[in-house]
């Protein structure tokens, strides 16, 4: 039987909550039908909506004062997570009741508020860890449906980084037997997936290059007092101080070879006070619009170092580049990142044209992860986040 399935994303970003609505046909994934024609770009599963909403200020204020944070008290943090549950619930709930749709099944990604993917010392043992915020139960409870919630630990328990989990959906929407293409997400924190012509889901590779909109977003905080650069307007009046891409592209995370992950541990408040450092005495413009193109940069940087080799190098060849997340609005950003990849022979497309609108492919993704869990299926890739096995994702919290 078909599903209907809520997926909840709030990234790194910390802007809001994405809600997707999409019915799933049974063995949607193709598992059980072993292995599947291509299909094309449109599979068979159906997005039925998608709904934004922005957290007001003072919850965004107070997630990201607890992401990360030297300081912060336990009781703020039980309390976080289950005041999440609660917008997380209220955000479902009003998209179905919008759109007239009777939920089976949600799967939540919750708030990240620490993602260590390597394996580093604590107390004499070497631990990876990750902490999604979000109370499930609250979230069950509230709709009177099963969730699925806490999808990263399984993966990490199984060896694996935690991250990126998208990488499932990436493969269903674009194989291609021809054509390489690359889903390029930018969200707070830019990944990718790519997936050579022709390739299974187990030689596809992904991983994070670096940042998405955090820098732009924090030095329009810090610089202008606003959320983000809207339509990259600031960016698009000012000039890329060539140097200063230069010198930090020359840090340690972009020569590491993936499977790697970032958070705002990489790319958050100390990042951007560095950053702001070497942008020296600059035009506030022109800051903003090499922290735009340093997510181009960086972007074109990992594809050419680490995913063409992969792609093969007949010539003629075209690839595509299909890009999703909120940096996909900024069309300076955009136009950036068109620049850089032309010369590597990739076009640049968006999920859109896809039939999945840029903003709505996270939320569409967890859905569909929480559809396999249901089902008892694994849906963690071993060969994007570097996992021994594949394992069944999440926390069941039942209504
Ligand atoms: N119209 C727009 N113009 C410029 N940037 C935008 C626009 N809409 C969204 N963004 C950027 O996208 C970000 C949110 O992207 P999102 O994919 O939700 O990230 P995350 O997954 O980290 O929450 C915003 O913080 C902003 O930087
Ligand atoms: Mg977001």
């Amino acid at each position: 039987m078909s599903m209907i399935v809520a997926g909840v994303m709030s990234g790194t970003s910390a802007d809001g909550i994405n809600v997707a609505l999409v019915r799933v046909p049974p063995d949607s994934t193709g598992r059980a039908r072993g292995p599947s024609p291509h299909k094309g770009p449109h599979s068979d599963f159906k997005l039925l909506a998608h709904e934004e909403y922005p957290f007001p200020d003072p919850v965004r204020r107070a997630i990201l004062g607890m992401m990360n944070a030297e300081l912060a008290h336990v009781a703020d943090l039980a309390r976080l997570n289950f005041l999440l549950g609660e917008l997380y619930a209220e955000a479902v709930a009003k998209t179905a009741r919008k759109h007239r749709v009777k939920l089976d099944l949600v799967g939540c990604h919750g708030q990240t508020l620490y993602h260590q993917g390597v394996a580093a010392r604590f107390l004499g043992r070497k631990l990876a860890v990750t902490w999604q915020t979000g109370e499930g139960a609250v979230i069950a409870a509230g709709l009177g449906v099963p969730v699925v919630s806490d999808f990263r630990p399984a993966d990490i328990a199984s060896g694996g980084k935690g991250a990126p989990l998208v990488p499932f959906l990436d493969h269903l929407l674009y194989r291609d037997r021809r054509v390489g293409r690359i889903a390029q997400n930018i969200g707070g924190i830019a990944n990718l997936t790519a997936i050579p012509a022709g390739a299974s889901l187990g030689q596809v590779l992904a991983f994070d290059t670096g940042p998405g909109n955090m820098v732009v977003d924090a030095v329009m905080e810090e610089l202008f007092g606003q959320r983000y650069d809207r339509n990259g307007k600031i960016a698009a009046s000012g000039r890329v101080l060539d140097e200063v891409i230069a010198q930090l592209l020359r840090a340690h995370f972009f020569r590491q070879k993936p499977p790697r992950t970032a958070g705002r541990e990489e790319f958050g408040r100390e990042y951007v006070g560095r950053f702001l450092r070497i942008c020296g005495g600059a035009s506030k413009s022109d800051v903003v619009a090499t922290a735009t193109a340093l997510t181009a940069r960086t972007i074109e940087d990992a594809v050419e170092r680490f995913v063409l080799p992969k792609f093969g190098t007949r010539r003629q060849q075209r690839h595509q580049m299909i890009v999703s997340g909120g940096g996909a609005k900024n069309p300076t950003l955009m136009a950036m990142l068109r620049n850089e990849i032309a010369p590597l022979g990739i076009g640049l497309h968006f999920s859109d044209e896809f039939g999945l609108p840029a903003e709505a492919k996270e939320a569409v993704a967890f859905a569909l992860l929480a559809h396999e869990t249901w089902h008892r299926r694994p849906s963690n890739v071993p060969s994007a986040t570097g996992a021994r096995r594949a394992a069944i994702l999440g926390k069941i919290s039942y209504a």
